[in-house]
C-alpha cells in the first residue's frame, strides 16, 4: 500500500462568471478542487493550511474512518475549526472501498466550493464489469455569487431565500451567455466511437437532487457511494446531494456532437416560483469538430421540473452486488429507531417565551422526531465525550421515535402561508445517541408533509449501511417490513429519503467514535436536521479508538472556536 500525499491550501480568490467577478474560497485555486487518486488499502496524508479569514475542517465523504474518528473533519463534531492562518494533518487509511467519494469543507456553506473527489481503484486493478477505456469525474456543483459565509449567517437566521445562479459540471456553468453574447464555456467529455466511459458523478450542490442524461446515449449504474450495484440500465441518473455513482456510458451512437444536461429536481408546489437550475454539456467524438463540424444534436428530453416520481423509481433499482459475507445483513435488531424528518418553530434570540404564532419572535427549525440540533461552537463533541465532559454540552438521549404519531405524510401539513403559524414549538438541543460496540441498529427514516414534502439525503459518517427498502407514505411496520430486501441490498453511506415517504436502513456500529448523522442538504443541517451517534470503544485496544493525533485541533487552544 503506498502513501497519498496532498497539500491543500484553502484560499479565497476572484473567479468571474456571467461577466461577474466573484470572490470564491477554493482549493489550490481550482474548482473542483484537486482530486485524490487512490488504490484500495492505501494511507491518505493531507496537509491543509488554511488562509481564509474563516475557520475550516475538511471531511473525507464517506470514508469508513475505521479507528480513526479524529481524522473526520466534521467541525465541532470531531474537530474544532482549523483557524485562519493555522494548519493541520489529516492521516487516514481507504480500505476495503471502492468506486467514488469526495471530500469537502465541513463548516458553514463553504462546501459549494470547497470540495474535490476521492476516486478509488480496485488492488488488482479489476473491476466486476468491463474495464473502461478511462474514467472520468462529473462533479455536479452550484455557482453562488453570494457569499458562503454570508450564505450561512442568513440560513440560520431563518432566511432562505437565496438561490445560486446556476448549475455547474465540473465547474462549468454550460452555455450560458454572457453580458456580450458570448456562451459559457460548457463541460466537454471527448470519446472515441465504440468506447466505454466510466462516469463518476458526485452531487455537491448544497440544496438540490439532480437529474443527468446525455441525448442519444444510455447508461449502465455499476455503483454508488464506493460500493458494487447489481448493474442496470436507465437513460437517465438520479443523483442527491452527497450521493456518488459509477456509471458506464458506451460512445455507441453514430459519431458526433450530443448535449448532456443537468436539471434541478425541486419539490412540487409550493415551490413552484423556483426557476430550473440547469447546466449543459457536450459529449464529442473524435473528430467532430465543436463549431462548424455540425450543430449539435438534440438535447436530451428531461423529465419536468417538479416530477419527483422519476427519482423514486430510479432508486428502486438498486441492489448490491454479490459481496463478500463479511457484508451480510445482520439478522438481529438491538436499537431500532423511527426517525421522522420534519419542522418546527423556536424563539428567536434564545428567549424563552415569544409568541409562537408571530414570524417576527420565532425561527423555523429542521428536526428529527422532534429534536433541532444546536450547532455549538464552544468543543467538539468527540474531544468531550473522551474527555469525560459532555455532560452540559449534551445529552444522550436522542428519542426512538416522535413524541407523538400522527399522519406524516397527509398532504393537509404543508403549510400554507406563514409557517409559524402551523408549526410546532420545538426545542434545539444536542440529543445524541449511545450505542454498544458492535450492535446491529435499524433506522426507518420517515420524511413528513411539514416539511414542505422535500425529499432527504441522509448521510451517515463513519459506517456503511444496507439499504433494506424504500416507500411512499406512511412507513407501515407490520405491512412494510415484508419489503425489506436482506438478500442483495444496496450498501451506502448517503440514502435519499423520498419526499413523503421513507427508507429503512440496517448497519453495525462497529467504528468507535463521534458520527455525525444528518440530511445532505445545507439548508436542512443548518436548520438542525441532526444528530450524532457515539460508538463506545469495544473490549480490546484494537476495538478502540485511539488518542488523537499531536496536531488535532481543541476548540479554543490551537484550534477555532468561531464558525
Ligand atoms: Cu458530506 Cu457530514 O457530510
Amino acid at each position: 500500500a503506498a502513501i497519498v500525499e496532498h497539500t491543500f491550501v484553502v484560499h479565497e480568490m476572484n473567479m468571474t462568471h456571467l461577466c461577474n467577478s466573484t470572490k470564491v474560497y477554493v482549493v489550490n485555486g481550482q474548482l473542483p478542487g484537486p482530486q485524490l487518486d487512490v488504490v484500495d488499502g492505501d494511507t491518505v496524508v493531507v496537509h491543509l493550511v488554511n488562509e481564509l479569514p474563516h475557520g475550516v475542517t475538511i471531511h473525507w465523504h464517506g470514508v469508513r474512518q475505521l479507528r480513526s474518528c479524529w481524522a473526520d473533519g466534521a467541525g465541532y463534531v470531531t474537530e474544532c475549526p482549523v483557524a485562519p492562518g493555522g494548519n493541520r494533518t489529516y492521516r487516514f487509511d481507504v480500505s476495503g472501498q471502492v468506486g467514488t467519494l469526495w471530500w469537502h469543507a465541513h463548516v458553514t456553506c463553504l462546501r459549494a466550493s470547497v470540495h474535490g473527489a476521492i476516486v478509488v481503484r480496485p488492488k488488482d486493478g479489476r473491476y466486476p464489469f468491463p474495464t473502461p477505456a478511462r474514467d472520468v469525474p462529473i462533479v455536479i456543483g452550484e455557482w453562488w455569487t453570494l457569499d458562503l459565509v454570508e450564505l450561512d449567517r442568513r440560513n440560520l437566521d431563518g432566511n432562505f431565500e437565496d438561490d445560486p445562479l446556476s448549475a455547474t459540471l465540473n465547474g462549468k456553468l454550460g452555455d450560458l451567455s454572457n453580458c456580450s453574447g458570448v456562451p459559457e464555456e460548457s463541460f466537454v467529455l471527448d470519446v472515441e466511437p465504440g468506447k466505454t466511459y466510466l462516469l463518476r458523478f458526485i452531487n455537491t450542490a448544497l440544496f438540490s437532487e439532480y437529474f443527468f442524461k446525455v441525448a442519444g446515449h444510455t447508461f449502465t449504474v455499476v455503483g454508488a457511494d464506493a460500493n458494487y450495484l447489481t448493474p442496470f440500465r436507465t437513460d437517465m441518473v438520479t443523483i442527491s446531494p452527497g450521493e456518488t455513482m459509477d456509471v458506464l456510458m458506451v460512445a455507441d451512437a453514430p459519431p458526433g456532437l450530443y448535449h448532456m444536461t443537468a436539471v434541478a429536481n425541486q419539490p412540487p408546489p409550493p415551490d413552484l416560483q423556483i426557476r430550473a437550475l440547469t447546466s449543459r454539456g457536450l459529449v464529442r467524438y473524435a473528430g467532430v469538430r465543436a463549431d462548424n463540424g455540425g450543430a449539435p444534436v438534440l438535447a436530451p428530453l428531461m423529465p419536468g421540473q417538479h416530477d419527483t416520481m422519476p427519482s423514486y423509481y430510479f432508486r428502486g433499482n438498486f441492489t448490491g452486488l454479490a459481496f463478500p459475507s463479511r457484508h451480510r445483513v445482520p439478522a438481529h435488531v438491538d436499537e431500532r429507531l423511527f426517525v421522522t424528518l420534519g419542522l418546527g418553530s423556536i424563539c428567536r434570540g434564545g428567549k424563552k417565551d415569544c409568541k409562537l404564532r408571530r414570524s417576527n419572535e420565532t425561527i423555523t427549525v429542521a428536526t428529527m422526531n422532534n429534536v433541532s440540533f444546536h450547532h455549538q461552537t464552544a468543543a467538539s463533541l468527540l474531544e468531550r465525550h473522551y474527555d469525560g465532559t459532555g455532560e452540559g454540552l449534551y445529552t444522550e438521549d436522542f428519542p426512538d421515535r416522535p413524541p407523538r404519531p400522527y399522519n406524516y405524510t397527509n398532504m393537509d401539513l404543508i403549510p400554507v402561508g406563514p409557517l409559524e403559524e402551523v408549526l410546532e414549538p420545538t426545542t434545539k438541543a444536542i440529543r445524541v445517541r449511545r450505542f454498544k460496540y458492535n450492535s446491529s441498529v435499524e433506522i426507518v427514516f420517515q420524511s413528513t408533509a411539514l416539511l414542505q414534502s422535500d425529499p432527504n439525503p441522509m448521510h451517515l459518517h463513519g459506517h456503511d449501511f444496507f439499504v433494506l427498502a424504500q416507500g411512499l407514505g406512511n412507513f407501515d411496520p407490520k405491512k412494510d417490513v415484508k419489503k425489506f430486501n436482506y438478500h442483495n441490498p444496496q450498501i451506502r453511506n448517503t440514502v435519499h429519503v423520498p419526499r413523503v415517504g421513507w427508507t429503512a436502513i440496517r448497519f453495525i456500529a462497529d467504528n468507535p467514535g463521534m458520527w455525525y448523522l444528518h440530511c445532505h442538504f445545507e439548508f436542512h443541517i443548518v436548520m438542525g436536521m441532526a444528530t450524532a451517534f457515539i460508538v463506545e470503544d469495544g473490549p480490546t485496544p484494537e476495538t478502540s479508538l485511539p488518542p488523537p493525533p499531536a496536531d488535532f485541533k481543541r476548540c479554543g487552544t490551537n484550534g477555532f472556536s468561531k464558525p
